[in-house]
């Protein structure tokens, strides 16, 4: 299922473009679209309750769930960027760090709550670290898992990043 206001959120052709030409001819990163979402938080004397529905709360269309646990301290995950798909990343116990970086600019998260989380667009390079003991990090993701939607190469990140500001530039 595809959101009706996908494109609002993602431009045309950033699959394609790992940079964008902005109207003030400076180039930028994917990096823009990336950011922290608060959810709808229920509060109750007997608990808190927050809830996420597709398109809605987050934009795009959950099509497969995981999760991280059992996190050693000092670990390291991600270090890899996606072709196409789309994630949703939220601290469901405990806390940790996501490191975002589109090829231009590089940024830190920290998450650290449960009706928080972080979206991912597509082609942005990310590495997750600073887990805290008992950190539980729940990814929503808008694909199902494959493979060939990996970069794993940094340099092979960059150069495809290059090859879309390219294509940008002359378009
Ligand atoms: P990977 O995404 O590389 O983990 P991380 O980025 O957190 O280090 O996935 C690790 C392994 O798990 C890899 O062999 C692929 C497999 N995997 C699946 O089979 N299905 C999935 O949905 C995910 C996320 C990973």
């Amino acid at each position: 299922m595809l959101c009706p206001r996908r494109e609002s959120f993602l431009p045309e052709g950033l699959f394609a473009m790992g940079g964008l030409l902005t109207a003030y001819g400076r180039r930028t990163g994917a990096l823009r679209h990336c950011r922290i979402i608060q959810l709808p938080r229920i509060t109750d004397p007997r608990g808190n309750l927050t809830f996420i529905e597709s398109c809605r709360h987050i934009p795009f269309a959950i099509e497969r769930v995981y999760y991280l646990y059992d996190v050693p301290g000092g670990a390291e995950r991600g270090a890899h960027a996606h072709r196409r798909l789309q994630q949703f990343l939220i601290a469901m116990s405990g806390s940790f760090d996501v490191v975002l970086d589109d090829g231009f600019r590089r940024r830190r998260f920290h998450l650290n709550r449960s009706y928080y989380g972080l979206y991912i667009c597509p082609m942005v390079w990310r590495y997750l670290d600073n887990f805290s003991t008992g950190a539980v990090c729940l990814v929503l993701a808008s694909e199902p898992y494959e493979e060939s939607d990996y970069i794993r190469d940094y340099a092979e990140f960059l150069r495809l990043v290059r090859e879309g500001e390219d294509a940008g530039a002359v378009s």
